[in-house]
């Protein structure tokens, strides 16, 4: 286990209202973590930090605007006496043909996936700093390989990545930075997807998927709780079967 107690530990995680935030903010509750939730959608986080207790808060906030990303540290320093664990997992993957149809939407999947993560992360970087922080960026197989249709979703986690191994070398040894790169996971992220074709051929492929998102949960639960002398850099899993 890291050397500080879990019971010590303040975890930050973007995009808790759903999926693999929800799933992680589960986990590490149980395991004794304090915990801030962060999403725009306010009425989940609440109904989720009522359900794990008292030391967990929920602040609406939105990655994209650094004014609510500044407001919720300054809650996370006042509450909870600032952040030990980073977990930048907002994300949105809206796939679909390159067009200029689509032009919006990259410009939210950069807005969200990337730019959000920068900025969560310059701001929370002094309490980061501040007695031997965590950093979790969750990117994706996507980081790591790209396909047809899924362009800029890979470009802004092959960005995540990069950024990421600078970061690993710059911030070390007082923060670790750890990145976690899950293929399909059974969660609403393809739902919303507007491309009509692309929409149907994703919800397809994803009824079928296996691996849940709190099967992903425990891999971050297990890297965050390493030892401080330990770094997990990169954690790079699949669906068993998936290409
Ligand atoms: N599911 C997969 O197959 C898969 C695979 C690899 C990587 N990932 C990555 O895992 C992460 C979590 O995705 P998920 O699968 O758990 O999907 P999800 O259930 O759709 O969760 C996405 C989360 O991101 C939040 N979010 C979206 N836009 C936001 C914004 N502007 N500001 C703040 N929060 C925002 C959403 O909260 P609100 O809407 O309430 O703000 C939601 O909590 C993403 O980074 C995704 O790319 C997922």
């Amino acid at each position: 286990m890291n050397t500080q107690s879990p019971h010590s530990r303040v975890v930050v995680i973007t995009g808790a209202s759903s999926g693999i935030g929800e799933a992680t903010a589960r986990a590490l509750a149980g395991e004794g973590y304090r915990l801030a939730l962060l999403a725009r959608r306010v009425d989940r986080i609440t109904a989720l930090a009522e359900e794990l207790g008292s030391d967990v808060i929920a602040i609406e906030a939105d990655v994209t605007d650094r004014d609510s990303l500044v407001a919720a540290a300054e809650r996370v320093q006042d509450e909870l006496g600032g952040a030990d664990v980073l977990i930048n997992n907002a994300g949105v993957m809206l796939l679909g043909p390159f067009s200029s149809q689509q032009r919006a939407e990259f410009r939210q999947m950069i807005e969200v996936n990337l730019l959000g993560a920068i900025t969560a992360s310059e701001v929370f970087l002094d309490q980061l700093r501040d007695g031997g922080g965590d950093l979790v960026n969750i990117s994706s197989v996507a980081g790591r390989t790209a396909r047809p249709g899924n362009g800029v979703y890979a470009a802004t986690k092959w960005g995540l990545n990069g950024w990421s191994e600078s970061l690993r070398q710059e911030l070390q040894p007082g923060v670790r930075v750890m990145v976690i790169e899950p293929g399909a996971v059974a969660t609403e992220l393809p739902t919303h997807i507007t491309d009509p074709e692309t929409k149907q051929g994703a919800a397809r492929l994803y009824a079928s998927v296996p691996v849940t998102a709190e099967d992903i949960a425990e891999v971050i639960a297990f890297a965050v709780g390493r030892p401080q002398h330990l770094t997990i850099n990169e954690i790079l899993l699949r669906p068993t079967g998936q290409a």
